[in-house]
Order: structure tokens, then C-alpha cells, then sequence
């Protein structure tokens, strides 16, 4: 909407995370910031990208939409970049409807985030005559006080939640890791804490008879666990194509730039491909807060049907 346009890296699929090896070669003179996405709540590689973008001179804005309270070296995701951003939206762990926050230490960026989201209006280091009307280009997307008085008592529990989420996270994994054919998330070595807002592995059906993921999910899904493949590549999406065509992108691109063809070429993720079309399974957050004995059915239900693949492919 901004007119920007997003430059994917590919995918490390052992953590799930953006590979920082794949950012550097992606950078042009053109770059202006580097948007990490902690994914699924497990914290991308923030050292690494850090003292890339320290090299190249761009900023940093961290997508911890899904990683509230993660850590890396004790320090909080979000914090890493120029600005933070966390969402509120109903499948999160802190859900309130609609709503997200912008952190960040830079104070007249915070002023700027501010007066965007308030019709533009005078805050801060955005000066105007009171009165005076909008100083920029603003929207009016606030949240109510309704809204804010249902994540704040959400946020007494966060803590305790998230510690909830990643001892049953580590439970898990340390139970499924074992079954042929499922490799589960990886943390880089540097995460204290993550948040898991979902709980990934990756299934490899080579080990499950063949069978195809597909047979895999709906065979969980009877055995009571909810689960789902995810989402689907982003840099494939037909937005981009439409984007392309708009006036504003015109203006501003030359038209070799615009090319949709060209375009899937350079931003091609095969990695990230193999997790959205046949590797990734998800569980959502929400199972990481069961007791012990779920989290057994878990896992033993993932070892039924691995058992059982043979009989279970051909349905
Ligand atoms: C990784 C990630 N980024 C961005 C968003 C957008 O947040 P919101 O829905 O609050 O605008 C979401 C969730 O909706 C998300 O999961």
C-alpha cells in the first residue's frame, strides 16, 4: 500500500525462520529495510540480521506479530530493530478482536506511528497548530478502551502462559522427535524463550509409506488433534501482480522492475515452498496450554498413524 516492494529471502526449513545467509545477496541499492518475520513465534536469527543490516545501513522492523515474550539471549524480540510490531487479532495469544502495538525506542518514529494512527494528527515531534487539522497522510485505526481492557487482562497471564507453552513444547518435541518421518521446529542456539504461537514440524512422508501429507492431517484430525498445513508461499501471492498495475507502482518503478515474470524469478523460495506445499504441519497454541497426559496423546496419536500408514495411505 506503501508502495514498497517486498524482496523475499528464502526459508532456513529447520527453524522455519528467514535465512539470514539468503538476506545479504538480496540487497540493492534500492534496499531500504530489512523486515524479519519471527514466525510462528520462534525467533528469527536477530544477531545475524542485525549485523547485516548494520553493514548495509538500513533499518531493521521486526514482525513479532506471533512472539510476544520471545527471547533471544534474554532479550526481547521486537527490540532488536528500529520498531517492533505485535498483533492482537483473534487466533493470538493475547486476542482482543482486532488491534496490534508498535514498540520501539526511537522517539520521534513512536510520534510518527502515533499521528498515522490518528488521522494524522499533531503528536510530538509531528508539529502543527492545535486545531489545525492533519499534518500527514493518517488513518483511523485505533483501538477502544473495550479492547485494551481485554488484552491488559491477558497480559497478567502472558507470562505464566508462555512458560506453560514452551515446557509443553519441549515435551512434545522431545517425544515426537523420535518417530520416524517427523522432524520437529529447531530454536537457534541463542533463544531463551519463544512463544509458540505454533507448534511446527516437518513430515516427511517417505517414512510414512508415501502417504501423502494431506492423508496425514485428516488421519490427526480423527484422532482428535487439531492441526493444519499452514500458509501458503507469500511470494506467490496474485496481490503482487495486482500491485504492479496500480498507478502508484507505475510512477515509482521502472517498467523492467515490473515485470510479474521477472519478478517470481528473482524472489523465488524453494525452501519455503517445500515447507507451505508438502512438508509443514502446525498446532495451534492454544494445545500447548493441556496438561502432561494431552500432550502424551499427542504424540501418540502422530506414532498411531505411523504405525498404521500403510493401511491408512490409500484412504
Ligand atoms: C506474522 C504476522 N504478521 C502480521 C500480522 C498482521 O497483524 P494484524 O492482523 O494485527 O494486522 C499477523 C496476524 O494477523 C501475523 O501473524
Amino acid at each position: 500500500m506503501n508502495g514498497a516492494m517486498p524482496v523475499f529471502a528464502d526459508v532456513d526449513p529447520a527453524t522455519f525462520q528467514i535465512d539470514p545467509k539468503k538476506i545479504e545477496q538480496k540487497i540493492t541499492p534500492r534496499t531500504r529495510a530489512i523486515m524479519p518475520v519471527h514466525i510462528l513465534g520462534l525467533p528469527a536469527d536477530m544477531v545475524a540480521i542485525m549485523e547485516i543490516a548494520k553493514k548495509h545501513n538500513l533499518i531493521v522492523i521486526e514482525d513479532a506479530c506471533q512472539a510476544w515474550m520471545a527471547e533471544i539471549n534474554r532479550k526481547k524480540v521486537g527490540t532488536f530493530g528500529l520498531a517492533g510490531c505485535f498483533s492482537f487479532q483473534n487466533s493470538k495469544n493475547i486476542p482482543m478482536g482486532e488491534g496490534g502495538a508498535i514498540i520501539s525506542d526511537n522517539d520521534e518514529y513512536m510520534d510518527r506511528c502515533f499521528s498515522y494512527h490518528n488521522f494524522g494528527y499533531p503528536y510530538g515531534s509531528v508539529v502543527g497548530a492545535f486545531g489545525g487539522g492533519s499534518q500527514m497522510l493518517g488513518t483511523k485505526v485505533r483501538l477502544t478502551e473495550y479492547q485494551a481492557a481485554i488484552a491488559l487482562a491477558q497480559l497478567a497471564r502472558l507470562d505464566d502462559e508462555t512458560t506453560t507453552r514452551n515446557e509443553n513444547a519441549a515435551y512434545l518435541k522431545s517425544k515426537i522427535e523420535k518417530i520416524p518421518g517427523i522432524v520437529p521446529y529447531k530454536l537457534y542456539d541463542n533463544v531463551t524463550r519463544a512463544a509458540f504461537h505454533l507448534f511446527p514440524f516437518r513430515y516427511k512422508k517417505e517414512q510414512f509409506q508415501g502417504m501423502s501429507r494431506a492423508i496425514f492431517l485428516r488421519a490427526l484430525s480423527a484422532e482428535g488433534v487439531p492441526c493444519s498445513i499452514g500458509y501458503t508461499s507469500l511470494n506467490k501471492m496474485p496481490y503482487l501482480g495486482h500491485a504492479f498495475q496500480s498507478k502508484n507502482f507505475k510512477k515509482m518503478y521502472p517498467k523492467e522492475m515490473l515485470d510479474i515474470n521477472r519478478y517470481n524469478e528473482a524472489n523465488q523460495c524453494p525452501e519455503n515452498d517445500r515447507l507451505c506445499d508438502e512438508e509443514a504441519v502446525w498446532l495451534s497454541q492454544n494445545l500447548l496450554l493441556a496438561e502432561k497426559t494431552d500432550i502424551d496423546n499427542i504424540a501418540a496419536a502422530i506414532d498411531k498413524i505411523q504405525k498404521n500408514a500403510s493401511k491408512l495411505k490409500n484412504i
